[in-house]
């Protein structure tokens, strides 16, 4: 059985500003592009808990909250919530700010499903997850649920 890992280990901080090909003819960041940034930074959070080359199996929950604009700044963290056998359920959130904002506000949140793979694509068993604090570990309990009904069990 691979090593224990913590969330800690997974964790995943992407920043990026938004430039004008990144948003719609109102200057508002394009929603496709922010679920790529949010999805780039899981496949990290997935591989870096994995060691392994790891792949998006779905993408749940995708709240847009508050749009951001061209010149803003987007934060997107992303961790491992829950290690099942070649799966794992990774939470992205990104928050904006810019030169008036005094706090960042959060934009987006979204669940992602990564599995691990080997160059063949053939699913690979991961490390479990263990998780330390208390939102860790309500989070870790929440990420059952939500498999239970993604998969519809
Ligand atoms: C994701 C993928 C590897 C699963 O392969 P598979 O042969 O169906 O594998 P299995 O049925 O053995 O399932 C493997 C794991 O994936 C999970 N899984 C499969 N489909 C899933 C879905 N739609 N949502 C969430 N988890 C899923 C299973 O629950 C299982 O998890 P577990 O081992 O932790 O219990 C395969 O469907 C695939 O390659 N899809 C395309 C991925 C892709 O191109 N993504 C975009 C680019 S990164």
């Amino acid at each position: 059985m691979k090593k224990v890992k913590t969330v800690a280990e997974s964790l995943v901080t992407k920043m990026e500003v938004i430039c004008p090909n990144d948003t719609n003819p109102l200057g508002i960041l394009q929603g496709g592009k922010m679920v790529q940034w949010m999805d780039l930074a899981s496949a990290i959070s997935a591989q870096n808990h994995a060691g392994y080359v790891c792949v998006t199996a779905s993408i749940d929950n995708v709240l847009f909250k508050t749009p951001a604009q061209n010149g803003d700044i987007v934060t997107i963290q992303s961790k491992v919530t829950r290690a099942f056998k070649t799966s794992m359920e990774i939470h992205a959130v990104a928050w904006k700010k810019n030169l008036e904002m005094k706090e960042k506000v959060i934009m987006n949140e979204a669940y992602f499903t990564f599995v691990a793979i080997d160059k063949a694509g053939k699913p690979m068993n991961i490390p479990p997850l263990k998780p330390v604090s208390k939102e860790e570990k309500i989070a870790y309990e929440a990420a059952g649920k939500r498999r239970e009904k993604r998969m519809g069990k």
